[in-house]
């Protein structure tokens, strides 16, 4: 019997590159609940819209009638749950959305989750897995001697965005300890690659760079975060969910930490190397700007676990990875105009004001 995996946010930055990957390695049908948020574009998804074993649901998590038809529709084997509101920027100018998405969604799609379940057969019970897709940034923030966060370490988010999808993370928890729900949650580092929206660092500074826009660096620009190329993520995730334990965490990084600064040179040397302007060096846009407020200083995974028990470590290095996604933004430029006009303008215009 062929496997059926509910994904929901398929459509934004992880989600989609996921659905992409899984359709190409496995022989799985996917079937796609997305609210298509400012975050969600089906344009990622064009390759595959017209595949028999996919499907797309205009939707949200939080709608259970609509979440109770499709279970009962598609009969999935799995649920790999990415939809959340992400970037901690719009949590910090207004967290009500990530409250109701990322809380009282993840609640109502564990409660149709866990009706659904119930349901079914001996067998089949046994075979389900809810994957629940969360972040590093559940453990708050490291000084610069720290150990890396590891599967045991205690939750202590610091921002709206990650104070909502830790209290995510303890709901998926409570659902395994007390109904026997077969979760597994996966905590991962910062992503990189195709796809993903131009508010986030690395996209952001790769078209600004291509503009000669100012690069706004915040605060000192010495803030470290550990970056994962998204299609080892994707294959982590795949990989959980084939062979992790039930009821348990694991984490996910890139062994690969870097400083914010580091990080936008490296962008304005390959920039400046693939789309050279005369006489100029895309480092002189560097500016820096007001810090984020509560800015974690910084985050590191000890992603030992996954590799031991299911045999995952990334295979993308920082430089093949970052290299591949600066040409991607560069040679995607009707994606990237897409993306960029109505909503997004107006998000650059407010946050970065002043
Ligand atoms: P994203 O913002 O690019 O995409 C989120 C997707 O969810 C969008 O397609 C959006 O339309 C959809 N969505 C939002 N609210 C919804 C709702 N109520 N119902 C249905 N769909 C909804 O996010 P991303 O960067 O792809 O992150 C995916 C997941 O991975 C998130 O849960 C995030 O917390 C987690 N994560 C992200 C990173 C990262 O570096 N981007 C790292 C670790 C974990
Ligand atoms: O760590 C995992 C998390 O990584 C995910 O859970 C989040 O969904 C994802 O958005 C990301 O969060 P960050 O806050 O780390 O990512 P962001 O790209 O927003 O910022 C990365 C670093 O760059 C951070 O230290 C802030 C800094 N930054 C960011 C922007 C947008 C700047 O200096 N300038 C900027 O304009």
């Amino acid at each position: 019997m062929r496997e059926t995996i509910c994904v929901t946010g398929g459509a934004g930055f992880i989600g989609s590159n996921f659905v992409l990957q899984r359709m190409q390695e496995d022989g799985a049908s996917i079937v796609n609940l997305d609210k298509l948020t400012y975050a969600g574009n089906l344009r990622n998804l064009e390759s595959i819209a017209g595949d028999p074993r996919y499907e797309f649901v205009h939707g949200e998590i939080g709608d259970r009638g609509l979440v109770r038809k499709l279970l009962e529709k598609h009969q999935p084997n799995a649920i790999v749950h990415f939809a959340a509101e992400s970037h901690v920027d719009r949590s910090i100018l207004g967290p009500d959305d990530f409250i109701r998405t990322n809380i009282d969604g993840t609640f109502a799609l564990l409660e149709e989750t866990r009706a659904y379940w119930s349901a079914l057969a001996d067998e089949e019970q046994k075979r389900f897995r809810f994957l629940h897709v969360s972040t590093d940034e559940v453990y708050g923030s490291l000084g610069p001697n720290d150990p890396a966060f590891s599967e045991t370490t205690a939750y202590a988010p610091n921002s709206p965005y990650a104070a909502s999808k830790a209290a995510s993370d303890h709901l998926v928890r409570a659902y395994h300890h007390t109904y026997g729900l077969p979760t597994l949650t996966t905590n991962c580092s910062n992503n990189y690659g195709p796809f993903q929206f131009p508010e986030k660092l690395i996209p952001l500074m790769i078209l600004n760079a291509r503009d000669g826009k100012p690069l706004p660096v915040y605060g000192d620009g010495k803030n470290v975060r550990d970056w994962l190329y998204v299609e080892d993520h994707c294959v982590a995730i795949a990989t959980v969910l084939r062979g992790g334990r039930p009821g348990e965490t694991y984490n996910i990084g890139g062994w690969n930490e870097k400083p914010n600064m580091e990080i936008v040179e490296t962008i304005c040397d390959l920039v400046d190397e693939i789309a050279p302007r005369a006489g100029t060096s895309r480092r002189d846009l560097i500016t820096f700007v007001k810090d984020r407020p509560g800015h974690d200083r910084r985050y590191a995974m000890d992603a030992r676990k996954i590799e031991h028990e299911l045999g995952w470590k990334p295979k993308e290095t920082f430089e093949t990875g970052i290299r591949k996604t600066v040409r991607w933004y560069l040679e995607n430029e009707e994606w990237v105009r897409d993306v960029t006009s109505g909503s997004y303008r107006q998000w650059i215009a407010t946050h970065y004001s002043g």
